[in-house]
């Protein structure tokens, strides 16, 4: 993990949050790679979700919505998380986590039952005993316009969701919708986490992808099925190592408060081991019953064909960005033995990032063999005509072998060489990261062919 998040702030995929003064509580910034990939992940998660589909439409509301949104959703009285204090070295831990732990490993405890509660066991730091569990509420509050006080209260949105429920009527009366059909929706949400941590795993601001799928309740388990199988593959799909992810089921105990079956993608992480990378939710008719209630709005739908009258089922898809993209990191980090024949690479290991074509930052990069000026011209030229269609990128710094390895390090898939000979047969040689097999390539037939490699 150490080595990916050097090389996350070295090459400038993930920086500190406020780092010139000292960083802020487990906020992180995405730096000129950490942006295009993150923007390739919810691009990849869009085409998927929305532009391939018929039956699902995109959103975009607001961060901050009315109160009464929150009260209604459940967050107010129940997003909060069992939180126990170690009476002698003061840390705070997340209740659920320690006994998570605990009875992975009772044996580790001297028992041979897992713990029940946090009476039974003891802080992982110093061995002093734990306080009694208070639930401790995530949603971040803000206060709107000149007085701070209970009117003015708001909150930034703890889960991007609820603006999808807030227009389920609007875009069924807009979008010539039928049930089933989906709203997707990407953008931040915010909880007041109290472990945040493992680099940018658990964030106090976020980014998630979420599609609320409309059901009638009577099919709700044949589209829950559904969208499960959907989501997995198209983690591997982008490129995740079948034993790199698996499925978990939440326990009855585990349940969000709306939820009547969960289930999350884990992630092998070096952190804990297998760790919640995505979720797909039953979430019943909790929502829109709840907002019908507490709105006065009525948000129960009537079936065009049969005139049955219900509130639908929802089935809820949510990823993280960040999430998504520390698993990708993670899923494509791979040191090797010296193979871009850059004379100074460290030890004989160098690092090749395995990405997707459509994930990867930059799809190409242009390098000319030496600064003479009509390589230079040919490599600039080369250069504007592929960034028209893909992030490009130029460098003409140090040897062939260490820009090769520059690329590597980033998962560019495509590396353009401009050589001595290209004045001549105007042509240029492209190496493949996964292969490293070299072409000869016309410029002529340049684009095409690097279209041919990774679509428009
Ligand atoms: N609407 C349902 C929901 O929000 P969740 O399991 O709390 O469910 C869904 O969150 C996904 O959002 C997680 O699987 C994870 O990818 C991402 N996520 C949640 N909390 C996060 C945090 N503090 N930092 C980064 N990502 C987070």
């Amino acid at each position: 993990m150490e080595k990916l998040i050097s090389l996350g702030k070295r090459r400038g995929f993930i920086f500190q949050s406020s780092e010139i003064y000292g960083g802020f509580g487990s906020c992180y910034d995405y730096g000129p790679l950490g942006v295009a990939l993150a923007n390739n992940i919810k691009k990849a998660w869009w085409q998927a979700m929305v532009q391939a589909r018929d039956d699902i439409v995109g959103l975009d509301s607001a961060i901050i919505m009315h109160p009464k949104v929150w009260e209604a959703s459940g967050h107010v009285e129940s997003f909060s998380d069992p939180l126990v204090d170690c009476k002698q070295c003061k840390k705070r831990f997340r209740a659920d986590h320690l006994l998570e732990v605990a009875s992975m490993k009772p044996d580790l405890d001297a028992r041979k039952e897992a713990p029940k509660s946090t009476k039974d066991i003891i802080c992982p730091e110093c061995g002093g005993a734990l306080t009694e569990p208070r639930n401790f509420n995530l949603l971040m509050k803000t206060y709107i316009g000149a007085v701070e006080d209970e009117g003015s209260l708001a909150y930034l949105r703890g889960e991007t969701c609820q603006g999808i429920y807030v227009n389920f009527k609007n875009i069924l009366d807009s979008a010539r919708q039928k049930l089933p059909f989906g709203i997707a929706q990407v953008g931040k949400a915010f909880r007041n986490e109290i472990t945040p941590g493992n680099y940018i795993f658990r964030t106090r601001e976020f980014e998630q992808m979420e599609m609320q799928f409309f059901v009638n309740p009577k099919e709700v388990d044949k589209w829950y099925d559904y969208w499960r199988e959907k989501r997995m593959n198209w983690y591997k799909d982008l490129g995740m190592k079948d034993e790199f992810v698996r499925w978990r089921q939440h326990t009855k105990e585990e349940l969000a408060h709306y939820a009547k079956e969960a289930w999350d993608i884990q992630f092998d992480a070096p952190f804990g081991g297998w760790q919640e990378l995505a979720g797909v939710h039953n979430r019943g008719d909790w929502d829109l019953s709840r907002h019908r209630k507490y709105s006065g709005v009525d948000l129960s739908y009537t079936d065009p064909v049969t005139n049955e009258k219900y509130i639908p089922y929802i089935v809820e898809t949510s990823d993280g960005v960040g999430r998504a993209m520390l698993a990708f990191l993670l899923n494509g980090y791979e040191e090797v033995e010296t193979r871009s024949g850059d004379e100074e690479s460290k030890h004989g290991k160098e690092v090749v990032l395995h990405l997707h074509k459509s994930l990867a930052p930059i799809k190409v990069a242009v390098l000319p063999l030496s600064k003479k000026p009509e390589l230079q011209k040919t490599a600039h030229e080369i250069k504007d005509s592929l960034a028209e269609n893909w992030m490009t990128q130029y460098d003409e710094t140090g040897s062939i072998g260490k820009r090769y390895r520059r690329q590597d390090e980033i998962g560019t898939p495509y590396c353009v060489t401009v050589d001595f000979e290209t004045a001549n047969d105007k042509k240029v040689t492209v190496r493949d990261i996964e292969t490293m097999g070299q072409e000869r390539v016309a410029i002529g037939d340049l684009k095409e062919y690097v279209e041919e490699k990774l679509g428009k």
